[in-house]
């Protein structure tokens, strides 16, 4: 078989050229980084939760009319999405403070803010994507005004879906990460959730215990990276009790 033309390697996820014009390959890999990739290592398996969870919150934004660029998840390890144009801006909502906003703002960890705060970051490794304001975003021509009332709408209506569905089997979700990418239906333009949702991108604590169940298990050494996810994979449904592999999820449409 012909070797797909990879398209860009990132830190968790490599990119090829998809079977239609328009559309993308996302694999995502098994390696973790931590602190702009100061911090990595490989963890046997995530790659494949990471997948099959980025696929179950993305099929649930797409279902409830949530634009996303995920069309289908193709094998244990890759899934077919939208090719699109990505805003180059980190957007961080947060319902609990918790890592760098506690550290910015010196408010204990776990502390229920008084409504959802929404950050942008300039998406940029070299800088090591840094804490920017609307200001920027309009100086610098990043993201247009309507854009910017289409991020916050969408960076919220995420946030709605994934609180209530954390909730659901017990676990509270702290703040997440997204990526919007723009994509062309003819003469118009549109924005996408992007990118991957995944407990990667998110932090996610059981209700009951506080216990971390993201990448904080990595990047602070709290134990194993690869049950934390496969716990909440289990939770959704994504993966059956007691199974060591994940199986494929109930697909929704
Ligand atoms: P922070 O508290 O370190 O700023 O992170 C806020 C949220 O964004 C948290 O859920 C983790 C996520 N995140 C990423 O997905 N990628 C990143 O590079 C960073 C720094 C955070």
């Amino acid at each position: 078989m012909a070797r797909r033309k990879k398209i860009y390697e990132g830190k968790a996820k490599t990119l090829y050229e998809g079977p239609e014009p328009g559309t993308i390959v996302q694999y995502f890999k098994d390696d973790a980084t931590a602190f702009n990739a100061e911090k990595r290592d490989v963890i046997e398996g995530k790659g494949v939760l990471n997948n099959l969870l980025s696929e179950y919150f993305m099929m649930g934004l797409n279902n409830i009319g949530v634009p996303t660029h995920f069309l289908k998840r193709l094998n244990m390890r890759e899934q077919l999405v939208r090719a699109c144009e990505i805003i180059p801006l980190e957007v961080v909502v947060r319902n609990y403070a918790a890592g760098s906003m506690s550290k910015r703002l010196g408010i204990e960890e776990g502390t229920q803010l008084p409504r959802p705060i929404i950050e942008y970051y300039y998406k940029d490794d070299k800088l090591g994507d840094p804490l920017i304001t609307e200001e920027h975003i309009a100086a610098f021509g990043w993201a247009s005004q309507q854009d910017m009332d289409d991020i916050l709408s969408l960076a919220l209506r995420v946030n709605d879906f994934m609180s209530g569905v954390m909730f659901g089997v017990g676990i509270r979700l702290i703040d997440f990460k997204i990526e919007i990418g723009r994509v062309y239906d003819g003469d118009f333009q549109r924005l996408v959730v992007a990118d991957e949702i995944s407990p990667d991108s998110c932090r996610l604590w059981d209700i009951e215990t506080n216990q971390k169940l993201d990448k904080d298990v990595f990047r602070r050494d709290l134990g194993s990276l690869t049950d934390a996810y496969s716990e909440v994979a289990r939770r959704l449904g994504v993966m059956p009790k007691n199974a060591a592999t994940p199986i494929k999820p109930t697909l929704i449409n």
